[in-house]
Order: structure tokens, then C-alpha cells, then sequence
């Protein structure tokens, strides 16, 4: 890793104007279909935090927040999908009409054992905003209700997403040099 962090970025894959832009779109979209109802974003922490932080700033209507933190058990039921809850929601979800805001969907397994947990505790709805689809990995039926972009099967970091915890604070969306994963 080069100490100017930039420096590992092959090729910027989303600019900052290009985020920012489509966050707002996102967020006036959400505006519109959660007024007069009872909107509380779910994040699953870390990747979603910057997505969070810029979406629920465009959404002008009221909202409450809240954090989950889930880890994979180990390798043999990771193909499950079955999450260990490592912190849990502090708000009870009854009547809450849950937005789940995910920075990446993938495969879809972490994030449809997480809808099926919360929907049995009996929200009004719930829904799912991603930043980023990467429609080609999917290994179950799962779709999420918002999509910001499509992206291709390539490993993205930035703008909340990290590869070995690093690069979460590049403004923008990016792939690395194939240098960085050997080293
Ligand atoms: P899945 O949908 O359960 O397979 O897992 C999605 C999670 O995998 C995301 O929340 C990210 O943490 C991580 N992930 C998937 N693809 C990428 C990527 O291209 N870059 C960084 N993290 C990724
Ligand atoms: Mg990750």
C-alpha cells in the first residue's frame, strides 16, 4: 500500500460528482415514497456508513437510524447465509417501515437472512436501498427495491467499501492495481 492511497487506484470506476449525483436522485425517489409513513434506515456496518451518511441527508422527510453488526460463521455454513449477530438493532422494528441501505449487493446471502430476521419482527414493509448491484454474483433470488448502479464482476473499494479494511475513506469508487493484492 503506497502512503498516498490514491496511488493503488487502476482506474476510478464511479467520480465523486457521479456518487454525489445519483445519491441526490436516490434520495428524492425516497422522499417521495416514504412520506407520511414511518421510516427508519437500517445500515449493516461498516461498508453502508458513507452511502448512510450522504443518502439520509437527501431524504426530507423523517427518519430514525439504526446499526447492525453481523459476522459469517465459519466457511462450511457461510454458504448458508446464516449471520451471527455480534450487535443487534436497538429500535423494536413494529410498525417501523424499514429501509435496509447496503453499500454492495453481491451473492444476496448475508443480506436475505438479515430481511427474513426483520421481517419476522413485524415491521409495516421493508426494502432495501444498495449503492452498488453486482447482478452477475447473485446466488439467490433477491433484489433490491433502490439501486443506485450496476456494476460489473470486478472487486470495487472506496466510498465506504474496503478490501482488508483499507481504502474506505477514498472519495470515490475505484479498482485497485493487481499489485496491491500480491503484495
Ligand atoms: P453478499 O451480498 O452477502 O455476498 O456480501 C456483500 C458484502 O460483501 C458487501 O456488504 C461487502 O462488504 C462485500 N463485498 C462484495 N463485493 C465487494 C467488492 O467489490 N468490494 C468490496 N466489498 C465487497
Ligand atoms: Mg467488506
Amino acid at each position: 500500500m503506497n502512503d498516498n492511497m490514491k496511488e493503488d487506484v487502476l482506474r476510478v470506476l464511479l467520480s465523486e460528482d457521479e456518487i454525489r449525483a445519483k445519491v441526490q436522485e436516490m434520495g428524492k425517489k425516497l422522499t417521495e415514497d416514504y412520506k407520511g409513513k414511518n421510516l427508519l434506515l437500517v445500515t449493516v456496518l461498516k461498508g453502508a456508513v458513507v452511502f448512510l451518511a450522504d443518502l439520509m441527508r437527501q431524504i426530507d422527510v423523517p427518519a430514525e437510524i439504526d446499526f447492525m453488526v453481523v459476522s459469517s460463521y465459519g466457511s462450511g455454513v457461510k454458504s448458508s447465509g446464516v449471520v451471527k449477530i455480534i450487535k443487534d438493532l436497538d429500535i423494536p422494528l413494529a410498525g417501523k417501515d424499514i429501509l435496509i441501505v447496503e453499500d454492495i449487493l453481491d451473492s444476496g446471502m448475508t443480506l436475505s437472512y438479515i430481511k427474513e430476521l426483520l421481517q419476522s419482527r413485524g415491521p409495516r414493509s421493508i426494502r432495501i436501498a444498495t449503492l452498488l448491484d453486482k447482478p452477475a454474483r447473485r446466488k439467490v433470488d433477491l433484489q433490491a427495491d433502490y439501486v443506485g448502479f450496476e456494476v460489473p464482476d470486478e472487486f470495487v473499494v472506496g466510498y465506504g467499501l474496503d478490501f482488508d479494511e483499507k481504502y474506505r475513506n477514498l472519495p470515490y469508487i475505484g479498482i485497485l492495481k493487481p499489485e496491491v493484492y500480491s503484495d
